[in-house]
């Protein structure tokens, strides 16, 4: 246990190296792949948020719109003396909404690999909600942790996991994930996750390949990343973002496409790239709202309340644990 401004930091400390073997491992396979959480860097993760800001990626906006339309709903659902839990950071408006309006929630816990970003955005919240017990997880939420006890008593721990990050699993993981979920937060286990819906293609399209470029600066960014920390050589001039939807498997892909034959160091090794050859760096599946709750079933959990906008582009999901 470790004290910061009074809070006390549950501490893991995760592996923050362990994608340097999949980046080498992914490079080597015939459809060159790399791991999506490279993208989050410090400065990935600013691209990011000007991402949830522009006008044509709708996930973060109208998430938040139902969300306001339907915090009354949400909280009389939740009840009061929960337990929540946010997977990833705890500084967003969403999660603030959540702490405006849940009653006498029993405590917070955010958990996050980024140990320093966690704290502060634990310091934040326990600042602006301090009658709110603030236990933040240092950890990989991907593998094994123990949820905190509050001192308050807890009637139900409720998972927020919002920004349809799950669409990031192909869905088997997806379905392993939400188990693993399932197992770490056990019997009281509740989750409330945003869900982003299959819709026209031309709205998907957009919203991953939009007019400002600030996606392909995104997805570029890892090569930059791989540059400085894994000693690679990419020379960025000759690599462009694409972003397609997929009908068939129902996902957004993004590659980095090379614009010519070249060989590129990385970390002492020559990995060829052909002219047009593609890695992939990121998947998010769309689903419909059948195919979610199907997914959600596997892995043990009942759809118990969909709120969507009216255009029908996001889905927020209150999922209870049904008996296995
Ligand atoms: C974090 N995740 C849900 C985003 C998405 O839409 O899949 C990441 C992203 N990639 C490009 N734009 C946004």
């Amino acid at each position: 246990m470790y004290l910061f401004k009074n809070i006390k930091l549950s501490d893991y400390k995760p592996d923050t190296d362990g994608w340097r073997q999949e980046v080498i491992n992914g490079l080597q396979t015939p459809q060159k792949t790399l791991p999506v959480k490279l993208f989050y860097d410090e400065v990935g993760s600013q691209l990011f948020d000007e991402i949830t800001e522009l006008p044509e990626y709708y996930p973060t906006r109208v998430e938040q719109l139902i969300l306001d339309e339907n915090i009354a709903e949400i909280a009389a659902i939740l009840g009061s003396n929960c337990l929540l839990i946010e997977l990833g950071s705890g500084s967003s408006q969403k999660t603030r909404t959540l702490l405006d309006y849940l009653p006498q929630l029993a405590g917070f816990v955010p958990i996050d690999i980024s140990k320093e970003h966690l704290l502060q955005s634990a310091a934040d919240v326990a600042a602006d909600y301090p009658h709110l017990e603030v236990l933040p997880v240092c950890a990989d939420y991907e593998t094994s942790f123990e949820i905190p006890a509050p001192v308050q008593p807890v009637s139900r721990r409720i998972v927020y996991y919002p920004g349809s990050t799950i669409g990031n699993f192909h869905p088997a993981e997806a379905v392993a994930f939400l188990r693993h979920i399932r197992t770490v937060c056990g019997d009281q286990c509740e989750l409330l996750i945003g869900v982003d819906l299959k819709k026209d293609r031309g709205i998907l399209h957009r919203a991953y390949n939009d007019a400002a470029g600030v996606t392909a600066v995104f997805n570029l960014n890892i090569l930059t990343r791989l540059n400085r920390e894994m000693g690679a050589e990419f020379d960025l001039e000759t690599f462009a973002h694409r972003a397609f939807y997929n009908e068939a498997a129902g996902r957004i892909e993004m590659h980095l496409v090379s614009q010519c034959d070249q060989n590129v160091r990385v970390n002492g090794r020559v990995v060829p790239f052909a002219a047009g050859e593609t890695v992939w760096t990121e998947s998010s599946y769309k689903y419909s709202l059948p195919e979610f709750a199907a997914l959600a079933a596997q892995a043990g959990f009942q759809v118990a309340s969909v709120w969507t906008d009216d255009d029908q582009l996001f889905s927020l999901q209150y999922l209870t644990r049904t008996q296995q």
